[in-house]
Order: structure tokens, then C-alpha cells, then sequence
């Protein structure tokens, strides 16, 4: 069992909770495709979901994750809750503690919010991705998707592509791979590669060098939404020579998996052909996703340290 009060990221996470919450995970999935095995483990725990920034998969499978273990869940629509008059994220953690909720998950566009609340309330608090900092249960089921497909993760070629300064997903993911034994390449145009070099891990804008001899490619979208100025000339030039097309992959391993953490932008980091392909496992990462969410409410209601 967890013994930690709040999932925040996975830098400060140990190479054992990792695999506990990837074991568990493995229990967890069975249930998801039969019904019948699921169990009201978490029948007295509440769970609240505060999204201030949009989401479908991570809203969407906490919020399932604690339906099928039998939680209560319920969600705090930020825009019409009383966040809207202003009340700070304090003061809204603390009234939620009162009635007695016992996880809190949030996603919120500043770097550091998840840890804020998780200092101010009782309740353990999971970050469910705080600006370009981390998202710590995407990465876990992006380990738990790899995990299941190479077995080991000792040497493999992880090539992360795209808007790398921005992205939480990429950062987590170093974290974990590196941890876990994987050699991790990301890569990207020149401008958006800031900031993750100190972190240990190579870094290129040559796409090509990335994707040769991968075991795993993964794609990121472009987060406009987190850039003030346009850090490339145009979507068609990044297409031209940042996106990740049929011709490209024939330089990584005949088994390389394709991941994204989505949405994908089609057309714009991956084709639709590579999307679509075989080796693409794009849409198992989803369903893993519910999986590890289980065990994370499970584990840290059953163990958690508070
Ligand atoms: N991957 C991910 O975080 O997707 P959502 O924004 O849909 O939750």
C-alpha cells in the first residue's frame, strides 16, 4: 500500500511505488473488462474531481476508476461553483474537507496548485496535471502500457516528440523511464526543447535520429494554449519537419509502439495512417488509464498516509 498522503508527481515518487501501483493496476484492468469481478472495496470513500482546466480521459476515468471500486464521486464544475465569486483554491479545499471528502484529484493551469491544496486539507490529493509541471497519473499509465507490451524497460529507446518546454506528460515521463531503467531521447524544434536537457536525458531536433532504433515513439501535441508567441512559423512547416508519418517510423524497431497521451491533433504530430496503424496503441493507453487510476484510489485510500 502507498505510504504517502498525496500523488503529485512522479519525481519524488520511488522506483517500488511505481511498480506497486503498475501491479496493482494489472488486478485492477480485469475488472474493467468484466463486470462481474468488480468489488465495493472503496464503498465508504468520497472522491471529488476539480478540473480548472478542460479534460475527457483523466476526468472521465477517475471519475469511473471510483464508480467501479465503488466510491462516491462527484464533480466540482469549476465554473459554476463558487470559484467563479472568487474563492481561493485554499478556502475551497478546506470546504470540501469539511463534508468529509477523502481524495481530492485536480488539474489546474499553475505549476505547483496540487501541492498548495495538498498542504492545506486532510483529504490526499492526486495532480491530475498542474500547467507545464506534471501529470503523474498519465505517465504511470504510459509505464503500465509499455510494461505490458516490452516487459522490461531496462535499455529501451523511448523517443518523446513534439511540444517538449510544455508538456507535464513529458516531464513525469522522464521521471518514471528514467527511473525504471529506460533511455529516454526527446526531441522537438529547437524552441520548444527548453528546460528538460538539465534533467539528464538526450535531447535532439534531428526527428529522424529520435525515431531510429526506438522501441517506443511517442507523440505530444502542440499546447497552444500554454504559448504566448508562436514558437514556429506555421502548423504546416512543423507537419513538414516535426511530424511523425509512415516514412519516418520505418527507421524505429519493427515492434516500436506508438503512443500519445492525447487528444491528437491528426494530421499535425502524427499522421492518421500512423494514428490508425498497427503498432499504435493510442487507444489501449485510454483504457489503461482507468486501470491505474484504480489502483491509485485504492491504494492510497487503503493506505495512504495521512
Ligand atoms: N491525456 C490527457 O490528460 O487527456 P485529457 O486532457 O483529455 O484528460
Amino acid at each position: 500500500m502507498l505510504n504517502r498522503k498525496d500523488v503529485l508527481g512522479l519525481r519524488d515518487m520511488s522506483k517500488a511505488e511505481i511498480m506497486e501501483i503498475l501491479d496493482t493496476a494489472k488486478e485492477m484492468k480485469k475488472r474493467i473488462d468484466n463486470p462481474a469481478l468488480r468489488v465495493d472495496e472503496l464503498k465508504y470513500t468520497s472522491v471529488i474531481t476539480l478540473f480548472y482546466e478542460n479534460s475527457t480521459r483523466t476526468k472521465t476515468s477517475f471519475s469511473l476508476a471510483g464508480k467501479y471500486l465503488g466510491a462516491t464521486v462527484q464533480d466540482l464544475g469549476i465554473s459554476t461553483s463558487s470559484v467563479s465569486k472568487g474563492e481561493s483554491l485554499i478556502d475551497t479545499g478546506k470546504t470540501l474537507d469539511q463534508m468529509g471528502v477523502e481524495i481530492m484529484i485536480m488539474r489546474n493551469s499553475l505549476t505547483g496548485a496540487p501541492h498548495v491544496l495538498a498542504k492545506n486539507v486532510n483529504a490526499h490529493v492526486i495532480n491530475a496535471g498542474d500547467g507545464s509541471n506534471e501529470h503523474p497519473t498519465q505517465a504511470l499509465l504510459d509505464l503500465y502500457t509499455i510494461m505490458d507490451y516490452k516487459k522490461s524497460f531496462e535499455g529501451l529507446k523511448v523517443a518523446i516528440i513534439g511540444d517538449i518546454s510544455h508538456s507535464r506528460v513529458a516531464r513525469s515521463n522522464v521521471f518514471g523511464l528514467s527511473k525504471l531503467g529506460a533511455n529516454v531521447t526527446l526531441a522537438g524544434p529547437s524552441t520548444l526543447l527548453g528546460g528538460l536537457h538539465q534533467l539528464g536525458v538526450k535531447t535532439t531536433s534531428d526527428i529522424k535520429e529520435a525515431i531510429t532504433d526506438a522501441d517506443v515513439v511517442m507523440g505530444l501535441r502542440i499546447q497552444f494554449e500554454r504559448q504566448k508567441t508562436m514558437s514556429f512559423p506555421g502548423i504546416g512547416e512543423y507537419r513538414e519537419l516535426f511530424g511523425i508519418n509512415s516514412d519516418l517510423l520505418k527507421y524505429a524497431k519493427k515492434d516500436v509502439l506508438i503512443m500519445h497521451p492525447g487528444p491528437v491533433n491528426r494530421g499535425v504530430e502524427l499522421s492518421t495512417e500512423v494514428v490508425d496503424c498497427g503498432n499504435s496503441v493510442i487507444n489501449v493507453q485510454v483504457k489503461n488509464g482507468v486501470a491505474v487510476r484504480m489502483a491509485i484510489l485504492k491504494l492510497l485510500a487503503k493506505g495512504g498516509n495521512k
